[in-house]
């Protein structure tokens, strides 16, 4: 039991530093899918991306508050854009999350966000 734990502490450390995933908050088993999005972009020669991704979408309203927010790279390499929750969250009723690139790599993301 404890080696499992170990063992499912180290996955989830390596899963930390080499995949390109992110969550925050924590899914409750009512919450509501509010939004599943996907970002997709081609790679650009020498340069990376900056993606802003705001919730709720400009000219919508959001009226449940944020439980959990995942982003999950569809690349499932290393190469895959790095998530970052720069306002907003659980506890919040708008999130904006950034996805950063790697130079000259695109980005397949999909960012999903729980509420109630
Ligand atoms: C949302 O959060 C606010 C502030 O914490 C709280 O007052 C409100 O009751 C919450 N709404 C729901 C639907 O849980
Ligand atoms: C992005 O990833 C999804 C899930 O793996 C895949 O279905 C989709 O085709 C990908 N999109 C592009 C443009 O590669
Ligand atoms: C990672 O996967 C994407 C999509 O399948 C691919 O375009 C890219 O070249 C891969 N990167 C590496 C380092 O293998």
């Amino acid at each position: 039991m404890k080696f499992l734990l170990t063992l499912a502490i180290l996955a989830a450390a390596i899963f930390v530093c080499f995949g390109s995933s992110a969550t925050w908050g924590r899914r409750n088993n009512n919450d509501y899918l509010l939004s599943r999005q996907v970002e997709v972009r081609n790679p650009i020669k020498n340069n990376y991306w900056n993606v802003n991704v705001d919730f709720p979408r400009a000219g919508t309203v959001n009226y449940y508050n944020i439980s959990a927010i995942y982003v999950y790279d569809n690349f499932r390499n290393t190469s895959g854009a790095t998530p970052a929750l720069w306002s907003g969250g659980p506890g919040y009723r708008f999130a904006q999350i950034n996805l950063r690139s790697q130079v000259n790599r695109g980005l397949n993301s999909t960012i999903e966000i729980y509420g109630r």
